[in-house]
């Protein structure tokens, strides 16, 4: 069942038309990333969500109900602002308890159940604190406990992290999509880091420009990108511009424009002008002459450019026709191949996908 629903919905700023006839259906419990560059809408599409900004047209439902024209009170939705919107001069129970304060519950009421969700986000017995002595993740996570008191259907958190150094950034995270699980509570986590966006959610809806290009696990998106601009903006790519056809001997290849061609197996359906995105991961590089397999593509290279990341190393290579290809290597065991040496690339014949123009 679909806890959230929005039909046809957009939103003009004068020119810009910053969210384009957006449909979209998220199921109770499910956390769904927005995710795309700046200025694609995310922001907006929130707004639009949580009642603090109406659309131009288009129909939201939320649990089974049209909240269209319902302002921001009377929807079943908190909104976890990017700069957490703290009160700094209330302490840690004041600003967890703000909004109970405001239904006019019952003060014992709002006592137990500011302590059950501090215990939630992991702080307990923090209530008389100054909101100053806690830290960047703390206040993060009061900001969580402060939209998750209010007891919301859906929780909408707009780009909640982006105020933390990288460590805790995943620390918050892995605690955020924790919460959200054990609380199972339908989310909308708008991000426009595709590894934050990867590692959180259920599905990712990537953004573009106003428009939902793509919707999917992070596995479908990312092991099958439908354009060019996704294959990009998620994860690292190789993307190859040149043509895919059918050789002399029957079999599928994709020719660059330089002239190199390679076997493809997979997705051969559609033929003709596009680019190929190849996964860095699924390009090995040896150093030795290789047995030849049938089903592997062989391409000699040269290292032009290392980047040492700790636990993985970038490799920059130069193929037939100054072709650039990203190839990672894992552990510091193959510290051995160097800028200026001659290597061979392979990778199987069904990895890739290939894009029609
Ligand atoms: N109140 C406004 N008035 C005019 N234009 C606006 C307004 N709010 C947003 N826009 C425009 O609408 C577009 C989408 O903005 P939005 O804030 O939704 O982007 P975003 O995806 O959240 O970007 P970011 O990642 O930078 O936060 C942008 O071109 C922006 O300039
Ligand atoms: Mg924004």
């Amino acid at each position: 069942m679909s806890m959230v629903e929005l039909r046809n919905v957009s939103k003009s700023f004068g020119q810009v038309k910053a969210v384009d006839e957006v449909s979209l259906q998220v199921k109770a419990g499910e956390m769904l990333c927005l995710l795309g560059p700046s200025g694609c809408g995310k922001t907006t599409l929130l707004r639009i969500l949580s009642g603090f900004l109406q659309p131009d047209q288009g129909v939201i439902i939320m649990d089974n109900q049209d909240v269209t024209g319902l302002p921001p009170e009377k929807r079943p939705t908190s909104l976890v602002f990017q700069n957490y919107a703290l009160f700094p001069h209330l302490n840690v129970f004041e600003n967890v308890a703000f909004g109970l304060k405001i239904k006019k519950l019952p003060m014992a009421e709002i006592r137990k159940s500011v302590a059950e969700i501090l215990e939630v986000v992991g702080l307990s017995g923090t209530e008389k604190r100054s909101i100053r002595q806690l830290s960047g993740g703390q206040q993060q996570r009061i900001a969580l406990a402060r939209a998750l008191v209010m007891k919301p259907s859906v929780l909408l958190l707009d780009e909640p992290l982006s105020n933390l150094d990288a460590k805790l950034r995943v620390e918050t995270r892995v605690h955020i999509q924790q919460i959200q699980k054990s609380v199972g509570i339908t989310a909308i986590f708008v991000t426009h880091d595709q590894e934050e966006a990867l590692s959180i959610s259920d599905r990712i809806a990537i953004m573009q420009k106003g428009k939902i290009v793509q919707i999917g696990t992070p596995e479908e998106i990312y092991a099958n990108p439908n354009s060019k601009f996704v294959a990009d903006f998620i994860g690292k790519s190789n993307i190859l511009a040149g043509e895919l056809k059918v050789d002399q001997s029957g079999q599928n290849v994709f020719k660059l424009d330089s002239g190199l061609e390679f076997k493809v197996s997979k997705g051969t359906k559609a033929r003709g002008k596009g680019v190929f995105v190849l996964r860095p991961e699924h390009i090995q590089i040896a150093t030795q002459p290789v047995a030849q397999v049938e089903s592997l593509n062989v391409v000699n290279a040269k290292i032009e450019h290392v980047t040492f990341l700790g636990e993985v190393s970038y490799y920059r290579v130069i193929i037939q026709g100054n072709e650039e290809l990203l190839v990672p290597l894992y552990g510091v065991s193959q510290s051995n191949i160097n800028v200026g040496d001659s290597v061979i690339l392979t990778w199987p014949e069904d990895a890739g996908v290939f894009l029609k123009e």
